[in-house]
């Protein structure tokens, strides 16, 4: 093996974290809120909305992610008419297909609550709304936490596949030095280490908080 080989080119692939940590942490918040807004379609009574969620998370599940990635970035530009920058691309595949996994992550973490809660809220006369924004909601997202943490680090890892639209993120720039230095194992095993690197660190930052989380418990 030849590290000093790639050594001129580390700071370039380094670079590239910050691009993968931008679309993913703009993707992981995006998707939260937009799951939050699913999980809600799908406990309420509204059949059309339950319908709407329901079929979204099938078709966002279904079919494979680096699929979505493409038809956004390479198939949407032919009906709307204008090509979009492939970190939007990215930034929005990522966003519609982590909301359909977490919208069923917060339902199931809504249902876990336990439904006295809901029954002491209704019978004090609480507001559906606040019921769901001061009591259940804040229950449920500290029981879900680790599975949203789990999904941080899916998308992290899966955000390598922005490769094949063009974006510049680890992945992609551990594979151009390949192509210029003709040494590949060398710099795919560097991003091998910097994924692994990231997620031990999201691992300990994802203890952390629950860790403060339970201290009201
Ligand atoms: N490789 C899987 C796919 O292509 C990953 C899906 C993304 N997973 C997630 N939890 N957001 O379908």
């Amino acid at each position: 093996m030849n590290f000093p080989g790639i050594a001129p080119s580390i700071p370039y692939i380094l670079g590239g974290i910050l691009v993968t940590l931008q679309i993913v942490a703009l993707s992981v918040l995006l998707g939260f809120s937009w799951g939050v807004i699913l999980a809600l379609f799908k406990i309420s009574r509204v059949r059309p909305l339950m319908w709407f969620a329901d079929f979204y998370t099938s078709v966002f599940r279904g079919t494979p992610l680096v699929l979505q990635l493409l038809i956004i970035y390479f198939g949407l530009p032919q009906i709307i008419g204008f090509t979009i920058d492939p970190y939007w691309a990215a930034v929005a595949a990522f966003t519609l297909n982590s909301g359909a996994y977490i919208s069923e992550v917060i339902r199931a973490g809504i249902m876990a609550v336990d439904k006295g809660q809901r029954e002491a809220a209704l019978a004090l006369g609480v507001p559906y709304r606040q019921m769901m924004k001061d009591i259940i909601l804040p229950q449920a997202f500290k029981n879900i936490l680790p599975a949203l943490m789990n999904e941080f680090i899916t998308l992290t890892k899966e955000s390598a596949i922005v490769t094949v639209i063009g974006v510049g993120d680890v992945m992609r720039r551990a594979y151009q030095v390949g192509a210029n230095t003709f040494l590949y194992f060398e710099p795919l095993l560097f991003a091998g280490l910097i994924y692994y690197v990231m997620i031990m660190i999201l691992t300990l930052l994802g203890k952390l908080v629950e860790r403060r989380m339970r201290r009201s418990d």
